[in-house]
């Protein structure tokens, strides 16, 4: 009996704390922001992060409006299409504040409170400091608004229920931002924020585990995106030749380097 009782206090203080985490606050929407109050210095540093963050090729789907989302991604769980980041007040963005694309970009949580999937790289996007989520922010409030709504995802239940993601993120999430690390130059730690963070390497060079989530101890180790193998990038790299400095620079302007291929 007292056995029981424990149980019964147990799963309801643990529900209950569960209960705590997983409920986010819906923000305020707010009238979408005039363009020029954006400065372009700002919006033009946000292009350039969009571009590290590789936000239009999720966000867009073959033959649609940049940024209108509707992409069907496949997962093994299921197809989650993406959202319309546009600024169009009711389907997309424009009625955020800045407020909440930043909630969003640490903490996975769309403006009204509910829960996003990982497929959108939030457990990367995380560590983008408050000032990069800014420029993000300017650019794509100024963009082209698109009056688009993507088509409802195709998941079984109960990986359809919004607040399952709470408790993945419980599990998976380490939220940001981006701390230095003590000891390692300013060059290191800027290129670990940017591959760990809006670059999002690990989404497809490192392993995943059965509930989806990026193996942490394996960082690098190689992975898969699409059928892909996304190869090793850590020391089990199979790159017959070592990388340098110079061929990786080569690599990821031009795709393609002598003693790497395409
Ligand atoms: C690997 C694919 C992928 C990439 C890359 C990606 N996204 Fe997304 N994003 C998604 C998916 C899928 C969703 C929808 C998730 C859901 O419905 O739970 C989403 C949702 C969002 C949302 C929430 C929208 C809403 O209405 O709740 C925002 C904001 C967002 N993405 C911004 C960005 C930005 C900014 C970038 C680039 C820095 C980016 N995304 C890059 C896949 C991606
Ligand atoms: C959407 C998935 C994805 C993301 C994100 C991604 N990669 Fe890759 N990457 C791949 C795939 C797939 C390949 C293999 C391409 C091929 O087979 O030709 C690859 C290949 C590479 C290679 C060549 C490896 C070799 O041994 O030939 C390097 C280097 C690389 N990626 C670096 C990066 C870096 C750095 C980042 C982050 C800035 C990154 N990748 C982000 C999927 C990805």
């Amino acid at each position: 009996m007292r056995l029981l009782l424990g149980l019964l206090v147990a799963v309801i203080v643990g529900g209950a704390g569960f209960l705590v985490y997983a409920w986010k606050p819906s923000i305020d929407p707010i009238e979408p922001p005039d363009r020029a109050s954006f400065d372009q210095a700002l919006i033009e540093e946000g292009s350039r992060l969009a571009a590290v963050g590789n936000c239009t090729a999720c966000h867009t789907r073959p033959g649609g409006r940049s940024f209108a989302g509707g992409l069907a991604i496949p997962t093994p769980f299921g197809t989650i299409h993406s959202s319309n980041i546009t600024p169009d007040p009711a389907t997309g963005i424009g009625d955020w504040s800045e407020e909440a694309f930043n909630r969003s970009m640490r903490e996975g949580v769309s403006r009204d409170g509910s829960h996003l999937y990982p497929a959108f790289p939030f457990d990367h996007f995380t560590l983008v400091s408050d000032e990069d989520n800014r420029a993000l922010y300017a650019f794509l409030m100024t963009r082209q608004p698109v009056e688009e709504v993507p088509p409802a995802n195709d998941l079984p239940f109960p990986l359809n229920q919004r607040l399952v993601l709470a408790g993945w993120k419980m599990l998976f999430l380490r939220e940001g931002p981006y701390a230095n690390v003590a000891g390692q130059s300013e060059e290191w730690n800027r290129g670990a924020y940017l591959a760990d963070g809006l670059g999002h390497c690990g989404a497809c060079h490192t392993p995943r585990n059965a509930l989806g989530a990026v193996r942490a101890g394996e960082h690098f180790a190689g992975g898969e995106a699409e059928g892909w193998a996304a190869y090793a990038l850590d020391a089990n790299s199979p790159a017959p030749v070592p990388w340098t400095v110079d061929s990786l620079y080569a690599y990821m302007r031009q795709g393609w380097h002598p003693d790497h291929g395409v």
